[in-house]
């Protein structure tokens, strides 16, 4: 699956769960029944890795740009890699609330998990990066996160035999180049799927796969609570940005980008909320604690601005649904080995 059928597949399989859910037994919670096919669609995961523009990740590209992700010889000091802050063990994230950088100084961001990255472009709590190539230098340059020079990184591959063979293995010009490792790079995070949860097994029709209250919660999520209206699909992301009244308001995310645009101000990027209860602190600053303090805020309708997204209103849920929805968002944690790459 290229990467704009990946997208045209959400929009279209959205439409379609949109259709059922009008259709209302959907949200029946006892027991499945045949017209459920229409969901099932809707969520189920991508058959292929998502490919650029010009043609698929070859694998030579994908074991060289692994090679990179997790080698501190892309940090000045040699002690961080990308796998130090979007480390596999912690569901390519890092469990902090901001980012640490080489010179140990707290980022602004929280840094985001890398899972199913490969198809939510643009890239970025604010949407800065147009594709995962464009994402790679900046990490490694900046002065606050590896803050090394591209031409001092340059130097130090092509004085490192191994990587002077792979480069010229993996790449028609046999260079060591920016444009190289921005491909390795980004051909390795493609590769970088959630594995499969207990909500797929239930999406393929084992009806014992979730408890009673997970499918509660999905019915919730789907209706009175609005979820999927950003997180649909079966990344549960819109890939798109919404100011959901979330932040200290130091911050205007994608406002930055278009200053103009009420909606875009304190927009941030729709995470994915694959193996989202084992990726604490919540939201681009870590701000919200814990996945109960996230349902509090949506119940609560966040802070009331003018660029509040009109999806976000207080929604006045009782103890049991916010069970019911906390038990819904349970079921999407991998059951598969932690910090798997899915291999192609
Ligand atoms: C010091 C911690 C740190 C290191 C090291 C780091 N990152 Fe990140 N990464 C972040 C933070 C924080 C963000 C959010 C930045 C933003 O939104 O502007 C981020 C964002 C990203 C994103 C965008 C993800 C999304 O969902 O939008 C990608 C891709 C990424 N990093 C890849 C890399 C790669 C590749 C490397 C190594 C070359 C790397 N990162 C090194 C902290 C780090
Ligand atoms: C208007 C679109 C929208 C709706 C509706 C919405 N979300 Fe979100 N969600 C977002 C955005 C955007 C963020 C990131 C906000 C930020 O960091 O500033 C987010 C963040 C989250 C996070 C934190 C994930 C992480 O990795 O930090 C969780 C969990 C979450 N939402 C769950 C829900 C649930 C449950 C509902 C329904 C009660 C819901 N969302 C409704 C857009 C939405």
């Amino acid at each position: 699956m290229t990467r704009k059928a990946g997208a045209a597949f959400g929009k279209a399989a959205l439409t379609v769960f949109v259709a059922a859910a009008v259709g209302g037994s959907l949200f029946a919670t006892r027991g499945m029944t045949d017209d459920a096919e229409a969901w099932r669609s809707a969520f189920a995961r991508p058959a292929e890795l998502p490919a650029p523009e010009g043609g698929p990740d070859t694998e030579a590209q994908v074991d060289l740009g692994r090679t990179l992700f997790f080698d501190p010889i892309l940090s000045r000091s040699r002690t961080i890699a990308c796998a130090s802050c979007h480390d596999p063990s912690r569901h390519w994230g890092d469990g902090r609330m901001r980012g640490i950088g080489e010179p140990g100084i707290e980022l602004k961001l929280r840094t985001p998990t890398l899972l199913n990255v490969g198809w939510i472009a643009p890239l970025g709590w604010d949407g800065k990066f147009p594709d995962l190539e464009s994402v790679a230098f900046t990490p490694i340059t900046g002065p606050n996160l590896m803050n090394l020079p591209e031409d001092e990184l340059i130097a130090r591959l092509r004085a490192d035999p191994d990587y002077v063979a792979a480069f010229a293995a993996t790449f028609a010009d046999r260079e060591i180049t920016r444009g190289g490792i921005e491909r390795a790079l980004a051909a390795f995070q493609r590769t970088i799927v959630s594995g499969s949860a207990p909500f797929d097994r239930w999406r393929e029709g084992d009806a014992t796969a979730v408890g009673a209250s997970a499918k509660a919660g999905f019915a919730l999520f789907n209706g009175k609570a609005g979820c999927h209206e950003c997180h649909g699909g079966w990344a549960f992301t819109d890939g798109s940005f919404h100011d959901i009244g979330v932040g200290r308001g130091d911050d205007i995310g994608r406002g930055r980008l278009f200053p103009t645009s009420k909606g875009l101000q304190y927009a941030f990027k729709t995470p994915t909320l694959r193996d989202v209860a084992q990726r604490g602190p919540y939201m681009h600053d870590g701000s919200v604690a814990t996945l109960r303090d996230v349902i509090d805020l949506y119940d609560r309708g966040g802070i009331d601005r003018p660029s509040r997204s009109p999806k976000i209103r207080p929604l006045h849920l009782s103890e049991t649904e916010k069970a019911d929805l906390l038990a819904f968002l349970d079921t999407l944690t991998a059951e598969e080995p932690k910090g798997k790459a899915a291999s192609r």
